[in-house]
């Protein structure tokens, strides 16, 4: 469903002291009550290989960004699409430096749950909020998959991000075979339960959740617009139950999985799907560009 600016911004001033969303032409309308500030992230996994193409990467992104009329990623442009970049560990302080003049964050691709200590490898909220991040992603499916992150230990780094005034990116999604099964809405009702438990409505405010189908992350297989939305509004459903219609309302829930600049519009234009955690296409500047840069489709 679709709605024009003007309405948008009456519907938006007149509930701008209920929450922190500010008008703008991409903001999008949960309900009468509520909206949501789209969010466009980039996630760079373990990639690129040295600090020199790390810089690279930020700064092409940035000119290009720059150089777009209409853009909304830039600083002082409230309330426009919210851009947030994942660098690997060593990259975070310097590209930081790049793109924070720029008005986008970053954040953190993981974190340990326990505060320091003898936990050989891991990184602490602590030291990622010392350099910077403002998010960071919980329950990735790659972590889930590859580094044996449970639903308990993603719950306790929800918390712990939480708690360190950091946002989490909560990333779930159901796999080829749960999809097979027919059990996608269990499966996401599941992990949003419980990597959620214990987290309070006031905290709900600085929570994202990124609908990520695993068998579309990295194969070139985009979930099509209409079956992501339905599951993003399930989602609502199951935080409705979980707290109440303001937070299930408020939430920004992206959609990820082989995001392109060809696909993005089409997903943006669906009414609860309130941006893109993206992998592949945000290590290329021209590509991520034009996704923060989505355009408007009726
Ligand atoms: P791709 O965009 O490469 O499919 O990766 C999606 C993803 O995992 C983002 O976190």
């Amino acid at each position: 469903m679709k709605f024009t600016a003007s309405l948008l911004a009456a519907s938006l001033a007149s509930t701008a002291d209920a929450f922190s969303v500010k008008p703008a032409g991409y903001a999008r309308l949960g309900s009468e009550l509520y909206a949501r500030q789209p969010i466009m992230a980039g996630n760079w996994k373990m990639n690129p290989s040295t600090e020199a193409d790390a810089l690279n990467l930020a700064n092409g992104f940035v000119a290009l960004l720059h150089e777009m009329e209409d853009t909304c990623a830039m600083d002082e442009v409230e309330g426009c699409t919210e851009v947030v970049l994942f660098p690997p560990f060593p990259f975070i302080s310097k590209v930081k430096d790049v793109v924070g003049k720029a008005g986008i964050a970053v954040g953190s691709q993981q974190v340990y749950y326990e505060d320091k200590g003898a936990f050989t490898g891991s990184v602490s909220a602590s030291m990622v909020k010392s350099v910077g991040c403002e998010y960071v992603l919980c329950g990735h499916s790659e972590r889930r998959t590859l580094f044996s992150d449970d639903d308990v230990n993603i719950n306790a780094k929800v918390k712990k991000t939480l708690e360190f005034g950091m946002k989490p990116i909560l990333c779930i999604g159901e796999t080829k075979e749960e999809f097979d099964l027919g059990i996608t809405k269990e499966v996401c009702a599941m992990q949003v339960s419980k990597d959620l438990a214990g987290v309070s409505k006031e905290d709900m405010k600085n929570v994202v959740i990124a609908y990520e189908p695993v068998w579309a992350i990295g194969t070139g297989l985009v979930c099509d617009p209409e079956s992501a939305n339905k599951v993003h509004q399930f989602i609502r459903t199951v935080l409705e139950r979980m707290y109440d219609k303001e937070v299930a309302e408020n939430i920004r829930i992206q959609y990820g999985g082989s995001v392109t600049p060809e696909s993005v519009d089409g997903l943006m234009a669906m009414s609860d799907i309130d941006g893109c955690l993206v992998g592949g296409a945000s290590l290329f500047a021209d590509k991520f560009a034009r996704i923060v840069n989505f355009k408007q489709v009726d």
